[in-house]
This record gives structure tokens, C-alpha cells and sequence, in this order.
């Protein structure tokens, strides 16, 4: 790990970098002591990123931006990405799964509005409960004040016992948010693969299962189908957009309004 790193709210050259890191870290059936000799060998950058969010995402902190987002109020625009949906499409998987695709990292239009790095992507995980060893670099944690919160540290926390992962709040980031966006639209299938794709910890080393009912377990296996495309689609060849164009305009017409709240 890093000795000698300039503390910088922007530790990632582009927040891409941490995507590549995920890809490594899941490229194949890894065993624990994999994982770990590949978080070892973690660029300065990434740590350092890993290192933030571990010690800001509090529960406070959360709050305070569920606040601030998750009104809808930042404004309307229309939508006009395009990323993992084509691979999803030419495995002939239905259109909302396709659509999942191409607006599931959307919610990173964050960073344009001043959230820093360490806010809008990174593994999620739960606040205002114990951490999971399987969280990347946990040591990082021992600096988030919530570590001092005696009630945030036990096992339940201020949640009940298999009590739904709707009713926890996440670590804020891109995921919370876009799934927030889209609740009105997408099915919940859908719904899942938003806001709890980059929940790591639960999804690929099956942690929290202890706070989650029998319906999010089913549905956490979507969330596992969703995964393989978010890592692996990346690169390939560059889609041509024109030709593209009609169908996703018909996409999200027959899901979305002109304009949707953000
Ligand atoms: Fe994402
Ligand atoms: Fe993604």
C-alpha cells in the first residue's frame, strides 16, 4: 500500500480507474487470500480513493445527501448515454434489462455537480451498522468517526433483523441515486440492479445477509446477472450511434417521459 500519497480529494486519474481496479479484483473465481495480494497491489490512487471513502461515508454524512438528492430537485434533462446496454441487448435479454444497462451508471453525472470521488462511486456498503470484513481495504474504516458510535458498530446496528435492504441506508453514490431517479420507471428487477450494483460486499461475498429478507435475496441474483455485463462489456467495439439511435429512442420512450427529474 501507499506510503507517500498527496491527500487530494481527486486520488483517481478518471473515475474509470476505479472500474478497472473491480474488473481485476473479479476477473476470476479469486479465493480470500487472492483478493487481498490484489487490493496489495492497488495503484496509490486507488487506495488513497478507497481510503476517503471509508473514512467520510458516515452516517451523518448520508443523510445529509439522501437530503440533498434524493428530492429530485437538481433540475430535468434528457437522456443520452450509451454503455454496457449493447452487450446485454445481443444476449437477447429483455428491453428494461437492456435499458438498465444504458442508464445504470448515469447517476455518476454527480461529480459535475461537485461531489468529490470518494462520493460517487466505490463499493457501497451499509452506514449505521458493523462493516463487513469482505469490504474492500476495511483497515480504511478505523478513521470514519462512526467507528466510535457504539450503536453503528454492532451487528443489526440501528436496523431490525432481516428488516429489507430498502429500509438500509447505503454508503452515498452513484447507485443510491440513479435508482432513486428511475424508481417511477424501471421494474424492480431493475430497480435492484441500480442501487445495489456496486454493493460488493453483499452480491459477490455474500455479506448482510443477516439485514436482508428472503425477496432481496431472490432478487440479489439479478443484481449478480446485471454484474457480469457492468465488468466485462467494457472496450469492446465502439457502437456506432447513429445506427443505434432509432432503437433506443423507441427504448426510452416506452419507459421514460420527455423529461425526467434529477
Ligand atoms: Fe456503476
Ligand atoms: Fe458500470
Amino acid at each position: 500500500m501507499a506510503t507517500h500519497v498527496i491527500p487530494s480529494n481527486a486520488p483517481l486519474k478518471d473515475i474509470d480507474e476505479w472500474d478497472d481496479f473491480l474488473t481485476g479484483r473479479y476477473q476470476e473465481g479469486k479465493s480470500e487470500d487472492e483478493f487481498r495480494q490484489y487490493d496489495e497491489k492497488a495503484t496509490p490512487g486507488v487506495a488513497e480513493f478507497y481510503r476517503l471513502n471509508h473514512q467520510y461515508q458516515t452516517f451523518d454524512y448520508v443523510i445529509a445527501k439522501e437530503k440533498e438528492y434524493f428530492g429530485l430537485n437538481k433540475g430535468e434533462k434528457s437522456i443520452w448515454v450509451l454503455q454496457t446496454s449493447e452487450a446485454i441487448r445481443k444476449d437477447g435479454h429483455p428491453r428494461w434489462f437492456v435499458l438498465t444497462g444504458f442508464i445504470h451508471d448515469l447517476g455518476k453525472v454527480l461529480c459535475l455537480w461537485g461531489e468529490p470521488q470518494w462520493g460517487v462511486v466505490g463499493d457501497t456498503f451499509p452506514v449505521g451498522c458493523a462493516y463487513s470484513k469482505d469490504i474492500v481495504f476495511p483497515e480504511y474504516f478505523k478513521a470514519n468517526p462512526d467507528i466510535n458510535n457504539p450503536l453503528y458498530q454492532t451487528k443489526y446496528g440501528i436496523y431490525e433483523p432481516n428488516c429489507g435492504l430498502g429500509k438500509l441506508h447505503m454508503s452515498f453514490g452513484h447507485d443510491g441515486y440513479i435508482g432513486e431517479v428511475m424508481k417511477n420507471y424501471m421494474p424492480e428487477e431493475s430497480l435492484y440492479m441500480l442501487r445495489y450494483h456496486s454493493f460488493y460486499s453483499a452480491h459477490r461475498h455474500g455479506a448482510y445477509r443477516h439485514l436482508m429478507s428472503e425477496h432481496d435475496i431472490e432478487m440479489l441474483e439479478w443484481v449478480n446477472k446485471f454484474n457480469v455485463y457492468d465488468l466485462y462489456s467494457k472496450g469492446h467495439t465502439k457502437p456506432n450511434l447513429a445506427e443505434l439511435k432509432p432503437y433506443y429512442d423507441d427504448l426510452f420512450a416506452e419507459f421514460f417521459p420527455a423529461k425526467i427529474a434529477w
